[in-house]
């Protein structure tokens, strides 16, 4: 195989497990790829902090401008806005893809780095971005492109979830509920940026972006977080049937005046029980999707956590290698069939 060469900035949860996924899967990856993908370094700013996973000393560096020069891919997951920002727009501009979990980034600075990207023939992906592990971005994007969506209604932040499911199914109080988010690592390290509706307003903006072919700054996105729910509001709304969930919506309407237009919002939504959105538990996500011709589709899973993303980022690696490769996404050949078929008889069909 070639090599391609992979870039990686941060090492933080994420970031530790794409690269020992890189390193660990790499002959398998090769395969399904085409092209080895060549871990060529892991910018930090601490050579010494501690990690989530033993990584080879010799690949960490402070230089990331360096590092991102001769790579064939970037992948960001340092976090931050403006030297994000700047190693992107370098690496796209140097006609590397770049494959970033940055939702913050994205929400502020996502149609420009797509016009960096698209001058260059570059390609930007960030499916980790919005809820973790998730397959939401290329769905909405890809598969259905040739339809027309209506309304995305999204569960996709994890720790405001956890708070409201315990406070709902357990009677926690917001307080507890707070504390055992934090000690489970949902939160982010402002945890406003969850409890205030900040987190789920950029992950509003770019699914209501991709979903309606537009771009909706974060800032036109109307926010409020869970701070003012109370222990005896979800006890009222459990009695008639509903539950309170944080709702990232976003949906084609029609004001007044007969503009149509995006609309989208983050606020604590009552959600009837009876509604698929109501089963999602703890600090687990969903996106559900309203459109003309595929009708409703629910997407769920994990939105946040270090291995869980990592997937979401192989899966954006994965897609930019394969273009390298054949020039395009592609599709997987038989030729590279990871497994062997079993014959009937060999397994159990009961579940
Ligand atoms: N703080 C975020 C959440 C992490 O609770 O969902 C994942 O984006």
């Amino acid at each position: 195989y070639r090599d391609l060469r992979v870039a990686l900035l941060g090492c933080g949860s994420v970031g530790a497990q794409v690269a020992r996924l890189l390193l660990e899967q790499g002959d398998e990856l090769a395969a399904r790829v085409g092209a080895r993908l060549h871990l060529t370094g892991i910018a930090v700013r601490d050579l010494d902090a501690p990690r989530d996973v033993d990584l080879p000393r010799e690949l960490f560096t402070t230089d990331a401008e360096q590092l991102v020069l001769g790579a064939d891919i970037v992948v960001e997951l340092m976090g931050g806005i403006e030297t994000a920002r700047e190693l992107i727009l370098r690496a796209l501009e140097s006609g590397a893809d770049v494959v970033t979990a940055n939702k913050a980034l994205i929400a502020e600075h996502g149609p420009e780095l797509a016009d960096a990207a698209e001058q260059v023939g570059a390609q930007l992906s960030y499916e980790a971005a919005v809820a973790g592990a998730i397959p939401i971005i290329r769905p909405l994007r890809e598969s259905l492109a040739g339809d027309h969506i209506t309304r995305v209604l999204g569960i996709v932040n994890g720790s405001t979830n956890y708070i409201l499911d315990r406070m709902d199914r357990f009677g926690d109080s917001a307080e507890d509920a707070m504390r055992v988010a934090s000690e489970l690592g949902y939160l982010e390290a402002d945890p406003t940026l969850d409890v205030e509706g900040y987190d789920a307003a950029q992950k509003a903006t770019i699914l209501a972006s991709i979903a309606f072919h537009t771009v909706v700054p974060v800032d036109a996105v109307y926010r409020e977080g869970i701070s003012g729910v109370t222990s005896a509001q979800i006890e009222a709304a459990r009695h008639a049937g509903y539950v309170i969930k944080l709702l990232a919506i976003a949906e084609r309407l029609t004001a007044a005046d007969g503009t149509t237009g995006v609309s989208a919002r983050v606020y604590p939504a009552l959600i009837s029980r009876d509604h698929p959105l109501a089963a999602v538990h703890g600090g687990k996500n969903a996106v559900f999707v309203e459109a003309e011709a595929a009708g409703e589709l629910m997407f769920y899973g994990a939105g946040a956590g270090g291995v869980e993303t990592a997937s979401a980022v192989l899966g954006d690696l994965v897609s930019a290698a394969r273009r390298h490769v054949i020039g395009g996404p592609g599709i997987p050949g038989s030729s590279h069939a990871d497994l062997c078929v079993l014959p009937i008889g060999e397994v159990s069909t009961s579940y």
